[in-house]
This record gives C-alpha cells, structure tokens and sequence, in this order.
C-alpha cells in the first residue's frame, strides 16, 4: 500500500487546547487568570478536553471584557471559521494572544532555521508577537497571513513603523496567494491543529489543504516547515500522509515554561524539511526523527498526576502515529524501489487528471515575488478517455469540434465513438488573458479540453515577469519542455505535438511598473495588447496574489504624436491638471470609454435618481457622489469628465492610488477629491457630521470638493431648490422637510453632507471568499443602515458583486430589501459582476413616470451639455438591463 493512503483510523475526539498558553494577554490586561490554571478533573482528561478548553477560554474572555461578551464557540469547527476569529480578534481588543508557546521556549528552536536574509512567512499569524520577534533577530523577510482581516489590520498597524519591510496579508492559509517556491521557511504556530480540529471530515481537508500549500510554496531542497502543535495522532497522520515522499520530520519537545505553569498537555515543535535536492531524493521516504528523551515525557513535578497521565497518552498517541510510518518507511526503502508512482508520471492518461507543473526555472528572475518558472503548465486529461487517447462520444457532445483531423486515429473501447482531434494538444493563452474564466478556472479548463477535442490538454500560461520573444520562439523553446507531459503512444510514435491558441496568438505585456504593498500585496501595472489587435491595447492594474486578479482595466489612446510626427517621449509621473484624457507613458489612458461593462452599468443606473439629478441642473447645483474604492480610477474620472458630479474616491490603499495617479491619468481638482482611507469609517463620518448639531464632523473628514469652507451653512449652494423636484415635494408631504431637501436625520443648523449617490466598489481582499466582492463588512446591515442615513432622500446605493455562490448574493439582496426597500439589479452578460442599486426613498414612486430607457436618455443629454460625451456607453440599452427586484 501507498504511504498516501491514511496510515490510521482515528477514532476518538481530538482535544484543542487554544487556551493553555495565554498568560501573556492575561499580564497585559492586569486580570486575574481566573480559574485558567485549574487541573482538570480525570473525567475531563478522558477525552473532553475540547470542551473544557471552550469553557476556559469564554471565562479569560469574559475576564477581559468585563462580561460583556458573546459566548465563545461549542463546536471545534468554529475555529475553521473566519467569523469566529475576526470576532475573536475583536474581542481581544488587540491584546496579544499567544497560543502554545512563549518566545522564551520556542526561540532556540525557531532561529535554528532562521536567519537574514531568508524568506520566512508565518502562517495563521494571529494577533502573536513570534514574527516581530523574528524580525528583531535580523530576519526582515517576513510575510504574515491570516485570514482574519481584523487581525491583520491590527497586526499591521502595530508593526508597520517599526518593522517596515515586514508584509502582513489577509490570505487563507489553505489557498495561499504566492507563487510556488516562494519561501525558505513557514512558521505555523497553532494554524495546523485549528484547521484540523476534527478528524475524517472536512478538517481533515481543510489541514491537507495547507499542508499542500506549504509544499507548493516551500523551496524545494531546502525549505523548512516549522509546525508548533500538539502533534495529535490525527494531526500527525495527516501531516505525514500529505506530505508523502521526500520529507523529513524532526519532532522536538517544546521546554516548559520557565514560570513553571502546567498544562495537561506537551507542545511539540515539528522540523519539517525538503529534501528535494535530487529527482530520487524527492522521491525517498525519511523516516520521522524523535529529537527528545521519550522517558521524560512529561517533565511535571507531579509524577503520576492527572497532569502526567494526559501527558503520557498525548506522546503515547504520537509515539504510535510515527512508529506506524517509520515501519512503513523502512519496509518500503528496504526494497530499493520508489514508493509511488511519480507525481511527474505523464505517459499514462489519467482520465479527469488535472496537474499543475512549472517550466523553464529560471532562478535569475529580477522580481521574487513573482514565479521563477517562466511557464506554467496544467496538464488536463479528458474525463473518460482511454488509454489510446480516444473519447467515448458521451464526452463529446458539449464539443462541437472537428475530429477530422489528421491526428484523428484508433477508435474507442466503446466501439463507434469517433476519436478526438487530438491526443495530445498544447494551448497556449495568450499573455494577458490569463486570468479570463476559460484559462483560470478549472470549469472553464475542462471546457477547453472539449473545445480542443484533446484528449490531453497542456494549457501553458507564459508568466509574468519574464521576456518571451514570438509564438514561433515560445513554442521551440516549449518544445522539449512539453514532451515529458507527452503520453507515451505520442512519444513512441514522435508524434509533433500540435500548438492551439486564440486569434489573439500568444499578446504583448509590458510591464510598467510593480510594487509591494503593505494591503494589497504585489501589484503591477501593465499594457497588454492582442495580437489580433481587435481589442486594442489595455492598461490594467493587477494584483498578483490574488489569482493575478485584474482589478483595474483602461483603454488606450493611440500614442501621442509630437509636432515632427515622432511618438512623444516616455513621461512617467502622470499628467498634471484636469481635462478628457490621462497622457502617461507612451500612450494615454482613454477616460471617454469604460471597458468594464459592470462599471458602465454603475453609470446607467444613474437613470434611477434622474428626478434628483435634474433638480441640481435647474439650479446649476451638482449631485455628490462618494465612489468608495479607487482601482484605476476608471469609473470616477468617467463620472468626473461626463457629468455635472462632484466626486469623491475614497481607497484604503496609498499605493493602488500612487499607481492610478502615474499610470491611469487619475487626477484631482475642484470637483474631484481622494481621501486615502478606510470606506466604512468615511460614510460613518458623513452620517455622524449628519446628526452632529453643530455642523462638525466628528472623525474623517466628510467633506466634498470645494465645500470645506462652508462651515455650518444649512443652505448649500449647490443643494436642489427644485420646489417641483418629486424629491423635495415628497419630503414635505411626510412633514420630513427641513426645507431645503434634507432627511429627519439632518438637524437644523449642521452642515448637509449627505450624499446623493455612493458607490462600493471594492474587493474582499481575499479570492477565496465565495463573495469576491464587496468585503463582507460593506454588506452589513448596520453599515448599509449607515449608508441609508448618508443619502439624501432619493439618493441611492449602489454596489458591484462578485458571487460565484448563490447563497451569499441572496442573502445581500435580502438585507438591501429590508434597509432600502427598493432594490434594482443588472446582471453583467457573460461575467459574474451583478450591480444592486438601492434607492432611499420615503414613499414609493418617486421615480419619474419615464421608463429606464427615457431616464437614461436625459442622462446622457445631460452628459452631452456638460461636456464631450467620447465613446461613453450605451446608456440606454443597459438601462433597459436593470430589473427591479420583487
Ligand atoms: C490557534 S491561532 C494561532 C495564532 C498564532 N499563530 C499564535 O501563535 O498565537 C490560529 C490562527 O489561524 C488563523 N486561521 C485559521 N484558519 C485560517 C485559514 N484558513 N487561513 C488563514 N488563517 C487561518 C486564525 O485567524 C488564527 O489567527
């Protein structure tokens, strides 16, 4: 048997003991450690240890907040959850909280692997003070993640000026951002054992899931896999079986500590290393290394205590788990032979095997957070193929290909089913399209594969970061690199492998420029132009780690010609003053155009708030808009130069906002405004500065574009004074009217600074979320209450989502209901954006009695008055997309 299957059934409850360490946060707030150093009774220590963990853990929270607190979680999985610990971190209040282990004891251990110079992440990084400690010793390369953004958030703040280079980044450990072989080291303390809480369900899957992160992303030959746990049988067999040929475990004992606290149960620090430094050592099996005295297991000063028995059935567990492997180990070793198959074994079709590999390593790659590899290439192997490379016709019906080429030879096991195209095919997608749903996913993948009529599809994507010169170039240089992912019958019979791509052949990339940011992670700025030149040449922001997400997109002008004729010189820096078009670099970003359909939506259903709209036009006054979440710039700049809006952008990330400035012509003046900050407390500011008397805001500065020096002024000049406006004559029907438009929210005497429109559009951060857009935070019903008291009467919310999961958009529909009650939506054709206008209104049909379409024609004459419409969207055919939801 294969050391892949699972070497033990693991049958009783794991323990958790998250609580047992936390002496540090109890110091910091000065409380008593109420009841945490308890013994545990000997009914507790026969297998509930989770529970009395739970229990400990609510009364040191309860310690710390006074009692105030919710209780903690009663199921293990909780510690899966990302809610759990955001509110976790929350209701710490940034006490640091060290889970196993102290500085003083794991640091001998930690450093034998540190050192200058080496890349370390520290994953499920908590709220712990080892990474800063690490830094302190001189090694500056350290990435954090966590997937909790409050955590992260805190973390940030707390280091960042004095460990500037270190990285923090909400990321999920078990599907990591970075580029394989990215680090020397992974410190994990306490992430393996809270993903694994519980064996044979979806803990398990949840730890084998990191555990292959960790070997995708370690240096293969030398990277280290430092794991801090209670090496719980389950744990351990999991580790072991997921990391399967080529690694060596060394379990050390963690001292205790120094204050003499006992706990029921020893930590173990566990030295995973690569030992890939050959094909035949990666395929080795090391038998795992005790680095402790097996006779002092408990090292208590209370030999036969409750204390030691659970001590002694922990290392019993973990003596039995690594006996189990190491006699597999030795028996299979002493056989001399490898003991799987290759993961490299291509000559075979795997129907429905889908691999990941990497080619042409190249080491001297300038940017290291980018993949050494210069391609990247998934071996696709059609679902119910045979072993000749043929298809059963079943598979083929979604096809629509031609299988008549040349290529086409035996038929199927099945008989009659025509064979496919290709045994084996190579695509290659074009430079730039990478991210699109056909080459990212796996769904879309699969559909290729049938597309292609292959029965093996290599899908090579040309990485970002290195110099590829033309399709014919690429492809001799894959040449050689491909045949081993060949499938024999190919090789035998030196079949040419054919090459597929797109009309776009294999595009263009030029980097423009890449930093790192401390929120974001790496981002580039590129142009991306397709061989087809259909489409013209694109500007995009992309941030890497988020599956290369491709966060912003521009379109390009032609490049400017100066008076000789020549193309104008590069200028970097970005253009000063305002006007239609961003000069930078060679060429200038088009703001007359939206290439993303999604924003273009955004601005046809300005359409539902014409009646506002039109009432600042008849008093020359101009509507507020807050765009929260700057990207490129893209839809502010449209919504700045094509309308009579003044314009807010408010982005949490200084350097998206560098980069929209330099290379997407984003640019201030008297009706546009960038505040860098966070979003959710900018609209809070504008609700507060609401219900503040006195006019003042009390945080942020809620202000718009040259309205700072209206201090208290109830009578905005560029407030509607349309009496016939629908808006204003409806407030004064309900008795709501101050007289001049405002909400009942509005006290007499303070400065207006609701909003007329406010637009979300931002990222979770996280890929993983099955809502890549908003952030969660921004769905919230107090928030969206918020944002309600932020709005003028007839002013809207507007927000873009990105839900692949149906359940999460319903639920953000529902939740707009009830705060808005009138919610419109527009699903973006062929994309997964769909936009939700909510609409404040105090009583229904305030809306014009014109159709969408009609509202969206004024919206576009009221356009062309104000300036040069370009080549704006089709106002009125997207407004007709917009379907009010029941
Ligand atoms: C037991 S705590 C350990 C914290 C820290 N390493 C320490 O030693 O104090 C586990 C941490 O893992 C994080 N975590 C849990 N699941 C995660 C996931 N899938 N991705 C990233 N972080 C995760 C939690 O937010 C929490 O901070």
């Amino acid at each position: 048997m294969g050391l892949d299957a699972p070497v033990a059934e693991v049958s009783e409850a794991p323990f958790l003991t998250f609580c047992n360490r936390n002496a540090k946060a109890l110091g910091a707030t000065g409380q008593q450690e109420s009841g945490l150093q308890d013994r545990p009774s000997a009914q507790q220590i026969g297998g509930k240890f989770d529970k009395i963990c739970i229990q400990r853990t609510q009364e040191f929270m309860r310690t710390i907040k006074g009692g105030q607190m919710d209780p903690l979680p009663t199921k293990l999985e909780e510690f899966r959850s990302r809610e759990y610990w955001d509110s976790f971190f929350r209701k710490l209040d940034k006490k640091a909280f060290e889970w196993y282990g102290e500085w003083a004891e794991l640091r001998d251990l930690v450093m034998s692997a540190c050192s200058p110079g080496l890349d370390i992440l520290v994953a499920g990084c908590g709220n712990s003070e080892l990474s800063a400690l690490v830094y302190d010793q001189g090694c500056t390369r350290v990435t954090n993640i966590d997937f909790s953004k409050v955590c992260i958030v805190e973390m940030l703040k707390k280091n960042v000026r004095a460990r500037p280079k270190m990285r923090w980044l909400v990321m999920d450990m078990t599907k990591m951002q970075f580029p394989d072989a990215s680090f020397d080291v992974i410190i994990d303390k306490g992430g393996l054992d809270a993903l694994t809480g519980e064996p044979g369900d979806e803990g398990a899957s949840a730890g084998a899931a990191f555990l292959k992160e960790v070997k995708r992303v370690l240096r293969p030959g030398s990277g280290r896999y430092l794991c801090v746990s209670l090496a719980q049988k389950h744990v351990i067999d999991l580790l072991l079986t997921t990391l399967g040929p080529g690694w060596h475990v060394t379990i050390h004992q963690v001292p205790l500590p120094a204050d003499g606290s006992d706990s029921p149960f020893r930590t173990y620090f566990l030295d995973v290393r690569s030992m890939a430094t050959s094909p035949s050592a990666g395929r080795r099996f090391y038998p795992v290394t005790l680095a402790f005295d097996k006779a002092q297991i408990a090292g208590t000063r209370r030999a036969g205590s409750e204390i030691t028995e659970a001590r002694e059935s922990q290392l019993r567990d973990l003596m039995a788990a690594v006996a189990r492997f190491n006699e597999r180990c030795s028996r299979q070793q002493d056989a001399c032979q490898p003991l799987e198959p290759a993961a490299d074994d291509f000559e075979a079709y795997h129907p429905g095997r889908r691999a990941v590999c990497y080619l042409g390593l190249d080491n001297q790659v300038a940017n290291p957070t980018q993949s050494r590899a210069r391609y990247t290439a998934t071996v696709l192997d059609a679902a119910s193929t045979n072993q000749n490379g043929t298809a059963a016709e079943t598979e083929r019906k979604h096809s629509g290909t031609d299988s008549s080429s040349s290529e086409s030879s035996a038929s199927t096991s099945m008989g009659s089913a025509p064979a496919r195209a290709h045994r084996c095919a190579v695509f290659l997608v074009p430079q730039g399209r990478e991210h699109e749903w056909l080459f990212a996913s796996e769904e879309g993948q699969w559909q290729l594969v049938e597309q292609a009529s292959a029965a093996r599809l290599i899908l090579v994507t040309l990485n970002r970061g290195h110099r590829f010169g033309s399709s014919e170039e690429v492809q001799s240089e894959l040449s050689p690199l491909v045949e081993g992912l060949a499938p024999l019958p190919c090789r035998r019979e030196r079949r040419v492998i054919p090459y597929l791509t797109t009309n776009d052949g294999i595009g263009k990339r030029t980097i423009l420029d890449e930093a790192e940011s401390q929120i974001t992670g790496p981002i580039v700025v590129e142009d991306v132009e397709l061989d087809s030149g259909s489409q013209g040449t694109f500007r995009r922001l992309v941030f890497t780690r988020n599956q290369n997400l491709v966060q912003s997109e521009a379109a390009l002008t032609s490049p400017p010609t100066s008076a000789n004729g020549d193309a104008a010189s590069k200028k970097k820096g970005g253009r000063k003053g305002g006007g239609q078009r961003g000069e930078v670099g060679e060429r200038a970003v088009d703001h007359s155009l939206l290439t993303s359909e999604y924003h273009a939506a955004m601005v046809a259903g300005l359409a539902l708030v014409m009646p506002l709209l039109e009432g600042y036009e008849e008093t020359n006054g101009m509507a507020r808009v807050l765009v929260i979440g700057l990207g490129g710039g893209g839809l502010p700049m449209f919504l700045h130069n094509h309308l009579p809006l003044r314009v807010k952008v408010v982005e949490l990330d200084p350097v998206v906002a560098q980069m929209a400035q330099r290379h997407f012509g984003f640019v201030e003046d008297d009706r546009m405004q960038l505040e860098i900050g966070d979003g959710l407390k900018a609209v809070h500011a504008i609700t507060a500065s609401v219900s503040t008397a006195n006019g003042t805001p009390p945080c942020g500065n809620g202000a718009f574009p040259s309205e700072n020096h209206q201090v208290g002024s109830v009578q905005s000049t560029d407030r509607p004074r349309n009496e016939s406006s629908p808006v204003n004559r409806t407030s004064e029907r309900n008795g709501n009217s101050t007289g001049n438009g405002a909400s009942p929210e509005r006290p007499e005497g303070a400065r207006d600074q609701r909003l007329d429109v406010l637009f979300i559009d931002v990222d979770a951060g996280d890929a993983s979320l099955s809502m890549s857009c908003p952030a969660p935070a921004f769905l919230e019903k107090d928030f969206l209450l918020t944002c309600r008291a932020a709005l003028r009467d007839g002013g809207m919310f507007v927000v873009n989502v990105v839900s692949r999961a149906a359940a999460p958009y319903a639920s953000a529909c529902a939740i707009l209901k009830e705060v808005f009650h009138d919610v419109y939506e527009f699903d973006v054709d062929g994309d997964v954006n769909r936009i939700l206008f909510a609409l404040r209104r105090t009583e229904s049909g305030q809306i014009s009695s014109r159709s969408l379409s009609e509202s969206a024609a004024q919206l576009l004459r009221m356009g062309k008055n104000h300036g040069p419409w370009g080549r704006g969207p089709l106002l009125t055919n997207l407004a007709e997309g917009i379907k009010k939801l029941a």
